[in-house]
């Protein structure tokens, strides 16, 4: 009996112990935003405000990759892959309509930077192809960025992959890495004189994760081991990328980096300890993995029982000139959760949710942000932005997670320049049509943009801090 008592004990101290160092390790700060002034930023010179898109969900007619194929194709059950059954089709015309959005985010919103990306599938179509013309289209493209004063920032890899490429495994054969290389030297040897900053991958985790791991992007694989593995070589394409361009005429003076997502992972319930294992294992799988790689050249991957993969690469350390963060929001997990997205609790008591299956909660920006600090390398946010239909949260997000952005450089963090994510409504991936996240709302009848009311607070914050204003 006494025994059993003691034992009891032990665990239930244990219990509250882990919860007590894990909760002082990870807290999730509610900040009091009644008593905060978000209008108390400040900014450094030469801060560069800038927007961002992405070529298949903004250009239209790119019908040679492995989204226009999934966006045809139907699951086991015969439901379409995509939301709705949408597709990105002629998306918003960005292909031939970028002259006039480009003169209208300088114009109406005093940007200075468009970070886009490049579809891979239109300059190389069949492997070892590639097209003049599609050369010839970005760089009327960068032309025209610079000669309305703004700088471009280039994606080289935004969740898209050419048919060819997808066809031979895309990113899970190790061998299939150098064809990426080999397109990415042919972009920096064409667009390296005009075009300072380069950003090799976007986002490694949710390609690999919504990939091969839930299976709600191309290729729609449900296997952790492979999605371990492609994460690995996503991380590997980014170094290989990165010294062939280091070796290249102009490459010394390129700031070439890693565009990183942080979703945190907190516990629906803080005084659960198998929350909070399922929470560190999310975060070791998906931020530390890729983080730990960019800081010390270890890749590290491990979920009891279903993924394992580590491997070091000291050489590989810190070979981000800067790094790209992409920050949307904070997950809430708990163990009985859906495996599946959208993953509920969307927010805490209180918060205000956006049309995403998440909250406003700019305290992880402020989070995400002094998480990368200890890289010591500059942070240009790539993605920062809102889906928000009714353009009646839009102010407050803009307002809020750039008023976490200013606490933080304040705090320390080397923050460079800001993206808002995005310039135009467009296809939001699997969610399809129904998402509008843009500055500018798109008419697609019509492909009448219109600037949004909510989207003034961002021009007003321009404005202000802008080092050309
Ligand atoms: C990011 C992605 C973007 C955009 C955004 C909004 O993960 O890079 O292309 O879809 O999310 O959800």
């Amino acid at each position: 009996m006494i025994v059993t008592v003691i034992i009891l004990f032990a665990l239930l101290l244990s219990w509250v112990l882990g919860c007590v160092t894990l909760s002082r390790r990870h807290p999730e700060p509610i900040w009091d935003w009644e008593s905060i002034d978000t209008s108390d930023i400040s900014f450094p010179k030469r801060f560069i405000w800038g927007s961002a898109t992405a070529a298949h969900q903004v250009d239209g007619g790119n019908d040679n990759n492995n989204w226009s194929r999934w966006e045809q194709s139907v699951d086991e059950q015969g439901k379409p892959r995509v939301h709705n059954g949408d597709a990105a089709g002629s998306a918003v015309e960005h292909w031939d309509r970028y002259a006039a959005d480009i003169k209208r985010m300088r114009e109406d919103l005093g940007l200075q930077s468009y970070r886009f990306s490049i579809e891979w599938s239109r300059i190389e179509p069949r492997q070892g192809e590639f097209d003049p013309d599609a050369i010839a289209h970005y760089h009327d493209m960068i032309d025209a960025i610079i000669a309305n004063g703004m700088e471009p920032m280039i994606t080289l890899h935004h969740f898209t992959n050419p048919l060819w490429f997808e066809d031979l495994g895309g990113f899970e054969p190790e061998e299939n890495i150098e064809y990426f290389v080999t397109y990415s030297k042919r972009m920096f040897e064409e667009y390296g004189p005009k075009v300072k900053r380069w950003c090799t991958i976007n986002e490694c985790g949710p390609y690999a994760v919504m990939g091969y791991g839930l299976g709600v992007f191309p290729p729609g694989v449900k296997n952790l081991q492979r999605m371990a593995v492609v994460l690995y070589h996503l991380m590997r394409a980014h170094t290989a990328v990165y010294d062939a361009i280091k070796a290249m005429p102009g490459g010394r003076d390129a700031e070439v980096g890693l565009v990183k997502n942080i979703f945190q992972f907190d516990p629906h319930k803080r005084w659960n300890l198998f929350h909070w294992a399922l929470c560190r294992l999310a975060d070791g799988a998906y931020n530390q993995s890729i983080i730990g790689y960019l800081q010390t050249g270890r890749f590290r991957v491990w979920v009891p029982g279903v993924a394992k993969l580590d491997r070091s690469h000291p050489e590989a350390a810190l070979k981000s000139d800067f790094v790209g963060l992409n920050y949307y929001a904070n997950l809430i997990l708990s163990i009985f959760m859906k495996r599946e997205p959208p993953f509920e609790p969307h927010a805490r008591e209180g918060q205000v949710l956006t049309d995403m299956p998440y909250a406003i909660y700019a305290e992880g920006f402020y989070r995400a942000l002094m998480r990368l600090k200890p890289l010591g390398k500059p942070i240009i946010v790539t993605e920062n932005g809102i889906a928000d239909d009714r353009d009646d949260r839009r102010a407050l997000w803009i307002e809020r997670y750039i008023y976490a952005m200013s606490r933080a450089i304040a705090d320390g963090v080397d923050v460079r320049g800001y993206h808002y994510w995005s310039l135009i409504d467009n296809f939001e991936w699997a969610e399809g049509w129904q998402m509008s996240f843009g500055l500018y709302a798109n008419n697609r009848e019509t492909q009448e943009r219109t600037l949004r009311e909510g989207s003034l607070a961002y021009r007003n914050i321009v404005e202000k801090w802008s080092s050309d204003a």
